[in-house]
């Protein structure tokens, strides 16, 4: 019986999904990017394929990769990996990418509890002979185990336990389009299938596929290439390819692929790329066949089933985090790369229900000399993950010298984000510092970008007394509202600036989404004072699935 469901099925900053079904546990997993994220290498569980729970995040320990906490270029960090299950254990090969050096370093973690952060392995170090990206994990049924990895498809044979990797061969470049990437292998009715992305993660780009009788090859392409795409046409949900194929517990095929909504002007899409789902058939010895991506689409989806275990998160669940004393941050909150966990503590004494953070020296967007670890980022966020979302935190801060801030942020990387702080700021008439509301866009990483003014506004004695609720909206699919009031008299709202959410689209974060988040920071001042947040909020409200549609969130 086919079930209508509506597309992105992971929304949010979700690209590059990888997925599989263990029939041991009759359960879907799947894996997306991380990039800077930390923890990263999210695992989500479902049992419809609907509704996604946060399982674990392999990345989890800043030992498991030191790389992650140097300093780097924004869009580096954890790429596209594979999610594979073999015999009670699971395996997530993935690559970690510096621009300091082209060297990918190809990681293997492993787990046989899938639903806890720390039974996740530290990586085996895989050798990297093609010296590239996107690897793929796949056992041959003589036990063998191959890895194929972009670009211009290499596949070499693999040892699981020390990373040993054979000479590889190459196999395959794709119909010609660029980018011949991200590579997943399957074997069916004697043939080696070879799915890959081509074209370039942007509107170009595409998922095609080959196959052969043997590993080596010769592969043949699928002559009704590209599998799926949406290259050249006018649909609201653009940049399509990326794929991987998987089978239900009944048979049925699916393809999941990464996608943007943006439709074809690609100009505004803060979520970045996320994950879609679509139908697939693949009929003995034939081709594969997918349906094009659409926000609403219907299949032979299961009844609806939450049974899931663990204390992750529900994908569209909102956020209510009052931080009480004895509990940890969420599993799908986020630093930008391993925090300086010194700056971070949840209901310190005196402060029950509250988060503190202590600020650091840099803001949001640091300077040249910024150490992630010594400095640290005074921020922690969740993934904006619907297109119209209502976030807000209430905020303690009573800063005492000059330039300390605390503050929320819409944060695509540390060049482009668009902040609401509270600020320590002399008075223009009496000189004394008076605690400002400021809004202010940093926009550096996208050149060209029209940017809004700076707006300050000295907060009124009267809101001084307590909490000031710091709240951001998004009432259009392009528009970010700020806005603040006291905590106790939230009727007295002042919005207090309004961007576009173009200027956290791109840029210096092509690969990447928005966060939405608080910080603190003292400015290069010198500052310490902590700031105490509480009463975190963050609603999902609608979903765009086609241009102008919208539906609500799950
Ligand atoms: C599967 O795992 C079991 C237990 O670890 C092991 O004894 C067996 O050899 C494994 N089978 C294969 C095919 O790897
Ligand atoms: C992997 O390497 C180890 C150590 O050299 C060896 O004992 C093992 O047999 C190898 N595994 C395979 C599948 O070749
Ligand atoms: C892929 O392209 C490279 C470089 O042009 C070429 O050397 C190689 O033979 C091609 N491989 C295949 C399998 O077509
Ligand atoms: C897409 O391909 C066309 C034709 O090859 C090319 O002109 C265009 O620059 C490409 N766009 C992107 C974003 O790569
Ligand atoms: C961040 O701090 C630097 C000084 O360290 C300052 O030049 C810059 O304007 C600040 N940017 C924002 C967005 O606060
Ligand atoms: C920004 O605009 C300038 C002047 O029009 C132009 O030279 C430059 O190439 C533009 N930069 C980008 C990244 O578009």
């Amino acid at each position: 019986m086919a079930k209508s469901y509506t597309n992105p099925i992971l929304p949010g900053w979700n690209s590059d999904p990888s997925c599989t079904f263990v029939s041991e546990h009759n359960t879907f997993f799947c894996t997306t990017s991380s990039f800077l994220a930390f923890p990263g290498i999210p695992i989500y569980a479902s049992k419809d394929l609907t509704d996604w729970r946060l399982a674990s995040n392999a990345l989890n320990r800043p030992e498991q990769l030191p790389e992650l906490s140097f300093n780097g270029q924004q869009n580096e960090g954890i790429w596209a990996s594979t999610i594979r299950y073999r015999n009670g254990t699971f395996y997530l090969i993935t690559s970690y990418i510096s621009f300091a050096k082209w060297q990918p370093k190809l990681l293997l973690f492993t787990t046989t509890d899938p639903y806890d952060d720390s039974a996740w392995s530290d990586p085996v170090h895989v050798e990297n002979p093609a010296n590239d990206i996107d690897p793929d994990i796949f056992w041959d049924d003589d036990g063998k185990t191959y890895m194929s990895i972009a670009a211009g498809v290499y596949i070499s044979e693999i040892n699981t336990s020390t990373g040993a990797a054979t000479e590889p061969f190459r196999v395959w470049n794709g119909t010609g389009d660029r980018n011949p990437e991200g590579p997943h292998i399957y074997k069916k009715d004697g043939y080696y299938y070879l799915l890959i992305g081509e074209g370039g993660t942007e509107t170009n780009h595409s998922a095609t596929i080959a196959r052969s009788r043997d590993i080596r090859g010769p592969y043949e392409g699928d002559p009704n290439n590209p599998l799926l795409t949406a290259k050249d046409t006018d649909n609201y949900f653009q940049t399509v390819g990326h794929a991987d194929l998987f089978q239900d517990a009944k048979g049925n095929w699916w393809g999941v692929a990464l996608a943007t909504r943006s439709g074809p002007a690609w100009e505004v899409y803060p979520m970045g790329r996320e994950t879609v789902l679509v139908p697939a058939k693949w009929e003995e010895g034939q081709w594969p066949v997918l349906e094009p991506v659409r926000g609403r689409m219907s299949g032979p989806l299961l009844t609806k089933n939450k049974d899931i275990p663990g204390d992750g998160h529900w994908v569209d669940d909102p956020d209510i985090v009052d931080f009480p004393p004895g509990s940890v941050l969420p599993k799908h909150f986020a630093f930008w790369r391993p925090p300086k966990t010194s700056l971070f503590s949840i209901s310190p004494p005196g402060h029950p229900n509250t988060l503190r953070i202590s600020p650091s020296r840099v803001n949001l967007t640091a300077d040249a000399a910024f150490q992630p670890l010594v400095d640290g980022l005074a921020f922690v966020a969740r993934k904006q993950l619907a297109t119209l979302f209502d976030y807000s935190v209430d905020v303690s801060f009573n800063p005492k010298v000059a330039d300390e801030e605390a503050g929320i942020s819409v944060f695509l990387t540390q060049l482009q984000h668009i902040d609401l702080g509270i600020v320590n700021l002399p008075d223009k008439h009496t000189g004394n510092f008076v605690p400002t509301l400021r809004f202010r866009v940093e926009a550096s990483g996208k050149p060209n970008t029209t940017v809004p003014d700076t707006n300050l506004f000295p907060l009124p004695r009267s809101w001084l007394k307590g909490p000031i609720r710091l709240s951001v909206s998004a009432k259009k699919d392009d528009t970010y509202v700020f806005s603040a009031a006291p905590a106790s008299k939230p009727r007295e709202v002042k919005v207090v600036g309004e961007a576009s959410a173009g200027i956290v689209s791109g840029g210096s974060g092509p690969f990447t989404g928005t966060l939405v988040g608080a910080y603190a920071t003292s400015n290069g001042g010198e500052g310490t004072t902590p700031t105490y947040f509480s009463r975190w909020r963050y609603t999902a409200v609608a979903q765009e699935i086609e241009e102008g549609e919208f539906v609500h969130a799950r």
